[in-house]
């Protein structure tokens, strides 16, 4: 009988009440008259005489104790202490907010580009991000006096102005053609430096993705319908492709390749400046200069070549409006790529 009452001491000291029903709980199996204390109560009648009066102290005591903690669960009720242990862990809770990462848009753009281009044949090429002059400029065609080498264009390593943090991607070209033999087809995406102040529009560090396709018999229609194909798996279907007459020292002719505003459907929009195009980067034939100064005979072999802001593209297709916020790493931002997919 000890051990009972014992046993009904400790389970009424463990017991927890987080809510009214609990606390009914508790009232009904330890303080109503037909509690287990009540009955309890009862069997008095079957215990010997000379043991009654030391049993109805046991069992006056175990009452107090139910109607203690009686009181003691209500309070704590009122108070709205949940009874919850913060130091027990609960496995039925539900998970908190997970704090996975999320892949940067650079990355997603980057290797949504590639994939593109290695559906139709092209590898991925890589090359230094500090060059040579050769490789950045002169190889490239670039005279001599180029206003691009100048001292606010290029960061130069002190000490060496034949080296230099890249400019441009179009250097890999340089280096795939050296080391290999048409065909090429090749992408070239990586990091790129100028010495630029950092603004909405403008920084000091960016990236972009460099195309290069030499054959025989390259044409500017293999090119065009090259970018056409890439501007509508990217953008979506029904993207339109402009290319304006422009000027770069390694390609004749040379081009800006524009896409129809595909947020406003060519209606006009201040991303587009009411123009209704966006631009995204520049191509044309490669200059048979070029060819010669990287071992490729002009007369057998041409080609074509592009290069894309990879930062340009990730603002137009995610709305991104300052450039900043590439680099800064606020998670607020992160966060909103967690659930593309790549
Ligand atoms: N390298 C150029 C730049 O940084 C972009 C470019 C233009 C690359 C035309 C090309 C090209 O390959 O054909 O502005």
């Amino acid at each position: 009988m000890k051990e009972k009452v014992e046993a009904l001491k400790n389970e009424i000291l463990a017991f927890s009440a987080t809510n009214q029903n609990e606390l009914e709980q508790f009232r009904l199996r330890f303080i109503s008259r037909k509690s287990v204390v009540g009955e309890l109560f009862n069997e008095m009648k079957n215990v010997a005489p000379e043991e009654r009066k030391s049993f109805g102290q046991v069992l006056n005591e175990l009452k107090n104790t139910a109607q203690d903690k009686f009181k003691e669960l209500i309070a704590s009720l009122e108070k709205g202490d949940n009874g919850f242990d913060e130091n027990v862990i609960d496995p039925t809770l539900p998970p908190s907010d997970d704090k996975l990462g999320s892949i940067h848009p650079l990355t997603i753009t980057k290797a949504r580009i590639v994939e593109i281009f290695k559906r139709i044949g092209f590898n991925v090429s890589e090359g230094p991000e500090i060059e040579d002059d050769w490789h950045n400029f002169s190889a490239l065609n670039f005279p001599e006096n180029h206003p691009a080498r100048e001292m606010q264009d290029t960061f130069f390593i002190e000490k060496d102005p034949d080296i230099a943090l890249r400019t441009h991607t179009s250097s890999v070209q340089v280096r795939v053609m050296e080391n290999g033999k048409p065909p090429i087809r090749t992408l070239s995406p990586g990091r790129v430096f100028r010495n630029e102040a950092i603004s909405a529009r403008a920084h000091c560090v960016f990236h972009q993705v460099e195309g290069l396709y030499i054959d025989k018999n390259v044409s500017f229609k293999n090119l065009k319908e090259t970018l056409l194909y890439f501007s509508r798996e990217f953008f979506g279907k029904d993207t339109k492709i402009r290319l304006r007459p422009s000027f770069f020292p390694f390609t004749e002719p040379s081009a800006e390749l524009d896409i129809s505003c595909f947020l406003c459907n060519q209606k006009g929009c201040n991303i587009c400046k009411y123009t209704g195009w966006v631009e995204i980067g520049g191509c044309g034939m490669v200059d048979p200069n070029v060819l010669e100064n990287c071992k490729i005979d002009p007369e057998e072999y041409t080609g074509f070549a592009f290069g894309m802001g990879i930062e340009r593209i990730a603002m137009l297709k995610y709305q991104i409006n300052d450039l900043r916020l590439f680099t800064e790493n606020d998670i607020r931002f992160l966060k909103q790529f967690r659930s593309v997919n790549w």
